[in-house]
């Protein structure tokens, strides 16, 4: 297959990817999910483009919710889970982001949910996605953020987390992870990169967050302490005019 077909070595470990949602992934259902659906705001009635949907767990979260969904992705193993997990419900494509196979200014909201950092050329993905908006949609993106030019953290000698040291922030690049047992590319950008990119676009920036939890109940859990300490994701609301 050539490599646009599998840019991220995601088609070796679509199946842990599953397996990882199916446990229940803190990050998406106890941090990111409800600012996301807020962010979509009504769905009622409306066509969701969700891109690089994965198995499809947003998409259906979207449909209980009255959205007419089309969930897309590039592996076929995601595609497969997500038609069979619909249950007819919204359609379920396979495609690259780069390309949509969708016509021009139909869509109400495009969600892409933790998606960008796979996509090398992420600039042809956010102008495809301003591209089928109607005039007044939204592109609802969650991303991680500078956490990706981080190794990871400094710890005191007793173990502790002191800081997460930062470096080539500037520079775009692909930094290659292991995840789970398995290798993964996640694409390093500046903020700036994506802002020059949704601008490009012709978007208008209509909300930014770098999500925190909205209490105090896990702050002095240690599995939850980043999200406390550094945020791991920005999510922004673009509105094409
Ligand atoms: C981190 S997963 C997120 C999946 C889903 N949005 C979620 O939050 O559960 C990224 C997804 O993007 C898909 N993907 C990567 N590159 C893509 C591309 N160029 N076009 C479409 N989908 C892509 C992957 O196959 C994967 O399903």
């Amino acid at each position: 297959m050539p490599d646009e077909s599998d840019p991220t070595g995601w088609q070796a470990f679509a199946s842990e990817f599953i397996r990882f949602i199916d446990e229940g992934d803190p990050s998406r259902t106890m941090l990111l999910d409800e600012v996301m659906l807020e962010e979509c705001g009504g769905v009622c009635g409306k066509l969701v483009l969700d891109v690089g949907a994965g198995e499809g767990r947003f998409s259906r979260m979207l449909a209980r919710r009255g959205a007419r969904t089309i969930a897309l992705d590039l592996l076929w193993p995601m595609v497969r889970a997500a038609r069979h997990r619909s249950s007819g419900r919204g359609a379920v494509v396979r495609s690259p982001a780069t390309a949509l196979p969708i016509a021009s200014s139909i869509v109400d909201i495009v969600v892409s949910y933790v998606v960008w950092v796979d996509v090398p050329d992420f600039r042809t993905a956010i102008a495809e996605a301003a591209r089928v908006l109607k005039p007044g949609g939204q592109l609802v993106a969650a991303n991680l953020g500078f956490i990706t030019a981080s190794p990871g953290w400094k710890r005191s000698p007793d173990g502790c987390r002191l800081y997460k040291p930062i470096d080539q922030y500037v520079d775009e690049r692909p930094i290659t992870l292991n995840w789970r047992g398995h290798e993964v590319v996640n694409w390093h950008r500046p903020l700036s990169a994506y802002m020059h990119a949704y601008l490009s676009a012709n978007l208008i920036l209509r909300r930014f967050l770098e999500p925190v939890p909205p209490d105090d109940t896990l702050r002095n859990n240690p599995r939850f302490e980043d999200w406390y300490r550094i945020p791991e994701f920005t999510l922004m609301r673009w509105q094409k005019p």
